[in-house]
């Protein structure tokens, strides 16, 4: 079935790239680690969808299912490949296929904050000694381009002064609390790109994501925006789980994946923050949000409540303010983010509608 939100979305992100871009797609072999997660479905919907019009050769999806194993993935197949793998312990050489490749996406890595705490040392590896090996084998090849994820977590919880935060902001990080294995991991690896783009001449660009959703994040992933969405389409109460006063911009998957692609097809190595610039509102804001598009499109009937999480670190280390500034990713790129928070969570909360009339699972 078809989810006509979905193709709405896709095609915002299509439409955002240009004719150059598009032309770098044409026959690409395209390898993604971390393919069944919420970026994941994103990116490999968008390929799939587009892949007549980009000429796409080959797509090959890799993940080792560490939350389980979405059945929208298992849809692709034949026309992608996919394949169980662990990007930390597989050998990404007995994959022919990979060989091959012209683009390589190094998704794979737990994201949110619920799941790397409960995975702290796969999180790391992941993101280190994954990211590593990939590095290490795609040094000698003729890639055009190799894209990894790292995180606005990467500035930790940053000064006033640094917000918005520009990418030479240096960061305010805990080494050693419970946020470090996917932080200092995501710092780690920006470090190893660095190096492997200056010693080896390889294509590595780095994307530094800043709270996107959208289609494909799991309901039960608990990100606040996951949270939030599930508690509409459930009919309950929209619980929030701080004071409600943390702030954030929210990203629209549609306009973030548009500035993935850009900087994978970019061709050289640099970093980018990838998010959209306002408005910066709190979680307490956003959960009024959910409530009146909830109203509209669902007929919600619940309310806002506070409560305290039973997870004691649930907001240790949690940033106060995270909002980016994108003037690097706007003038290098060309990425213009342009989907505000009340229309993406209206887009979103669609999608959720659709998927679920339709009995449709991700
Ligand atoms: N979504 C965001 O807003 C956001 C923000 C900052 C950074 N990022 C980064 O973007 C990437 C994708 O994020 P997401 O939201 O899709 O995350 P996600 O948690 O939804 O999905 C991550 C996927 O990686 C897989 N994975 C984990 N370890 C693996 C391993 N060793 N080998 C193979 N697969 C493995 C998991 O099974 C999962 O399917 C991650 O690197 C994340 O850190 C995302």
């Amino acid at each position: 079935m078809k989810i006509a939100q979905l193709e709405e979305d896709l095609r915002h992100t299509y439409q955002k790239l240009t004719e150059e871009e598009r032309e770098k797609l044409k026959g690409a072999r395209i390898v993604l680690t971390g393919a069944a997660g919420f970026l994941g479905y994103y990116l490999t919907h968008f390929l799939y969808a587009y892949r007549r019009e980009l000429e796409i050769q080959s797509v090959l999806c890799l993940d080792n299912y560490l939350l389980g194993m979405p059945e929208w993935l298992r849809d692709m197949e034949p026309v992608f490949r996919v394949r169980k793998f662990d990007v930390v312990s597989d050998e990404i050489a007995d994959i022919p296929e990979a060989a091959g490749a012209d683009y390589v996406i190094h998704m794979a890595s737990i994201a949110s904050p619920t799941f790397y705490r409960k995975y702290p040392i796969q999180t790391v590896d992941a993101n280190v000694w994954g990211l590593r090996r990939l590095l290490d084998y795609y040094r000698e090849r003729e890639l055009k381009g190799f894209l990894f994820f790292s995180s606005s977590e990467i500035y930790g919880d940053p000064d006033p002064a640094s917000i918005p935060t520009p990418e030479d902001y240096r960061g305010s990080v805990s080494c050693t609390g419970p946020r470090a294995c996917y932080d200092e991991a995501k710092r780690f690896g920006e470090t190893l790109c660095a190096l492997f783009a200056r010693e080896y001449e390889l294509p590595v660009g780095v994307v530094r994501p800043f709270n996107n959703y959208g289609p494909g994040i799991r309901l039960n992933d608990r990100r606040v925006p996951a949270d939030f969405a599930r508690s509409v389409a459930e009919g309950k109460d929209l619980v929030i789980l701080s004071d409600g006063g943390p702030s954030r911009t929210f990203c629209h998957i549609a306009d973030a994946a548009a500035g993935y692609l850009k900087a994978l097809l970019y061709g050289r190595y640099d970093y980018f923050n990838i998010g959209i610039e306002g408005p910066e509102i709190t979680v307490g804001e956003l959960a009024q949000i959910y409530l009146e598009k909830g109203q509209e499109l669902f007929g919600y009937e619940g309310k806002i409540r506070y409560e305290v999480s039973s997870d004691r670190q649930y907001l240790t280390d949690n940033p106060k303010r995270r909002c980016p500034n994108i003037d690097k990713a706007r003038s290098k790129l060309g990425y213009d983010p342009d989907i505000r928070v009340e229309e993406g969570i209206g887009r979103f909360l669609a999608f959720i509608k659709e998927s679920q009339e339709g009995e449709l699972i991700w």
